[in-house]
């Protein structure tokens, strides 16, 4: 997959893959975004919680499971982090992004690189409070155990570009997958997706979306 480095509003860069005409994040800012939908909608409603089990569709450029991991260097939490990418990104890519410099985390810049540069498909510690597990599997054929995670991070590309991956079917798996209160964040808002994960059993909460997007999703088990 061909990617053009693409810098956002806040400073944070992004990848445009042209074959899909898509951006791995907003244009408003790829670190606002994911602050604003997977740390705060998200993680943030478990922050009382002393172990979190975190399942991520769609690793990409690492920037999830990067701020996620920087939580736990201010709250002590603790957290298993489960990511599925069917397209990991190699190192050229990789090491063109910002992430450390921009999120104020400079220090953490090796940490980032082995978010990415550790092995896939086994669990491995990459500090004393963060487990990460790269698998590299196709979401639409890829199964979990059931009642494994307490938040899903579902950041595929956009429904309009992978309508595959927005399907009931696909959502059914990642309520299976949730413990009991569970929850999905997604940057989506899509009538179509909402009717989807109302159809797997959710329950739907529309939140303000992140710069530039008006609603996000927040789905309950
Ligand atoms: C919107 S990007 C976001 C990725 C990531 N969360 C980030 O912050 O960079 C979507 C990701 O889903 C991956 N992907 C696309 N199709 C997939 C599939 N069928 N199964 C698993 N991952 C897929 C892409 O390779 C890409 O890395």
């Amino acid at each position: 997959m061909a990617l053009e480095p693409v810098m956002t509003e806040d400073g944070s860069l992004t990848f445009y893959v042209p074959d899909l005409k898509e951006h791995y994040h907003s244009t408003f800012g790829a670190v606002q975004e994911s602050r604003h939908v997977f740390i705060q909608a998200g993680l943030g409603s478990f922050a009382s919680q002393k172990e979190v089990s975190i399942l991520e569709i769609g690793f990409g450029t690492g920037l999830n499971a990067f701020l996620s991991l920087a939580e736990t260097k201010k709250n002590g939490q603790r957290l298993f982090y489960a990511a599925v990418e069917l397209f990991p990104l190699d190192e050229s890519h990789y090491s063109k992004l910002n992430y450390p410099e921009v999120t104020g985390f400079t220090e953490y810049k090796e940490l980032y690189h082995k978010l990415h540069s550790s092995p896939w498909n086994v669990p491995v510690q990459i500090t004393e409070l963060f487990c990460l597990e790269k698998l590299q599997a196709d979401i639409c054929n890829w199964k979990s155990d059931p009642e494994k995670f307490n938040l899903i991070f579902f950041d595929a590309f956009g429904p309009d570009v992978q309508p595959e991956l927005w399907k009931e079917a696909i959502f059914t798996e990642l309520y299976k997958t949730l413990k009991p209160g569970g929850i999905l964040v997604t940057y989506s808002a899509k009538g179509s997706v909402r009717r989807a994960m109302k159809s797997a059993g959710f329950g739907i909460e529309k939140l303000p979306g992140p710069k530039g997007k008006r609603e996000m999703t927040r789905a309950m088990k």
